[in-house]
Parts: C-alpha cells; sequence; structure tokens
C-alpha cells in the first residue's frame, strides 16, 4: 500500500508487466493480420482505452489507422446500465476494413456488446475485441475477446487509463484505490 494523491493505493498490475503483456498483444495481432495490414483499423473507446491504444500501435508491426469512439452509458459512474449512446462518431467509414475495437476493461459486457452491434452495420470486413481487462465475474452478456491483456478479480481499478471520477488515468501503472468503488 502506498500513498496516491492523499488515497490509500494498492498496486495490482505495474507497467513492466502492462508494458510486457502489451509488447505480446502487438505480436499476436501484427501476426494475425499480417496479409491485410493496410486495411487494419484500431477503434479505441474513449477515454479509458487511449493509453493502451497509444502503447499498443506501437507494438503492432504493421501498417494501419487508428480512430476513436466515444460512449456514455445512462447509469451512474461506476455501473453501466446497457443503455448506451455514441457522444462522439468514428471520423472516417469503416466499410471493406478490418476493424479492431480497442477497449480498457469489459466489466458486464453491455458497452461492448451494443457497440459491436452498432460497428457491424457500417459493413466492415471483420471486427474483433482487444481488451487490456476483463472481470469475468461481472459478466451479463458474453463478449468475444479476441485478445486479452489480463483476467482480474471483482475489484475497480484505476490507471493506465482508468479512471475513477476522471481522476488517476495519468497514472502508469494499474491499482485499486481505497475509496473509489462502486
Ligand atoms: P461494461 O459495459 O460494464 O462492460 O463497462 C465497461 C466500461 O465501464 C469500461 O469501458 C470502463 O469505462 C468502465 N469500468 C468498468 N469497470 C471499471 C473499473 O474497474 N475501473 C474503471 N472503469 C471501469
Ligand atoms: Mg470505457
Amino acid at each position: 500500500m502506498f500513498d496516491l494523491e492523499g488515497k490509500r493505493c494498492r498496486e495490482m498490475l505495474s507497467a513492466q508487466k502492462i508494458a510486457a503483456r502489451v509488447a505480446e498483444l502487438g505480436r499476436e495481432i501484427a501476426r494475425d493480420y499480417r496479409d491485410h495490414g493496410r486495411d487494419l483499423v484500431l477503434v479505441g473507446v474513449m477515454k479509458g482505452s487511449v493509453i493502451f491504444m497509444s502503447d499498443l500501435c506501437r507494438a503492432i508491426e504493421l501498417p494501419l489507422t487508428m480512430d476513436l469512439i466515444g460512449i456514455a452509458s445512462y447509469g451512474d459512474e461506476t455501473k453501466s446500465s446497457g443503455v448506451v449512446q455514441i457522444t462522439s462518431d468514428l471520423t472516417r467509414p469503416i466499410d471493406h476494413k478490418h476493424v479492431i475495437v480497442v477497449e480498457d476493461i469489459i466489466d458486464t459486457g453491455l458497452t461492448m456488446h451494443y457497440l459491436l452491434d452498432n460497428l457491424r452495420t457500417r459493413q466492415p470486413r471483420s471486427v474483433k475485441v482487444c481488451s487490456l481487462l476483463h472481470k469475468p465475474d461481472r459478466a451479463v452478456v458474453p463478449v468475444p475477446i479476441d485478445y486479452l491483456g489480463f483476467t482480474i478479480p471483482n475489484e475497480f481499478v484505476v490507471g493506465y487509463g482508468l479512471d475513477f471520477s476522471q481522476r488517476y488515468r495519468d497514472q502508469p501503472f494499474i491499482g485499486v484505490v481505497e475509496g473509489a468503488t462502486e
């Protein structure tokens, strides 16, 4: 336990451990998409996936493009209700593209379930999911995760893009902060 901005914090995944796993995911994706690299688009889900995507894209040794999609889930800060709204859409069409949706965490799966339904209506050539974290204990709808960083226990985590009330996204590790719970 250590002090983080005045609150007690426990590290779950170190920056080194995250970096090693992101490098592995990058190699795996590069291998799988070797033959259609030019049509590969990483779609990051704002804002949580931005740090992960910026590291991941540099670990994939293929030509690719990136876009971002903004999502708001009706509900409180830490619980998704399953009713999801696109607050900021992609800047480019994804028809005929190979899309990898990049997410920070799949919790209930409701956000990703909605997003996949939505993206599939845009005629991409393929859609896969890359999530840094997965909390299987909380699954409400099954979501296929093609590339997964880490499976974690049912604890609310922050850092490396993940926030509690918009804070801690800038921390280089992933940890549990006392008082930042659902
Ligand atoms: P889902 O729809 O329940 O799968 O929720 C996914 C979204 O909830 C993620 O993209 C996060 O923004 C947020 N979320 C879920 N669990 C956590 C957590 O432990 N820390 C921070 N954000 C979380
Ligand atoms: Mg998110």
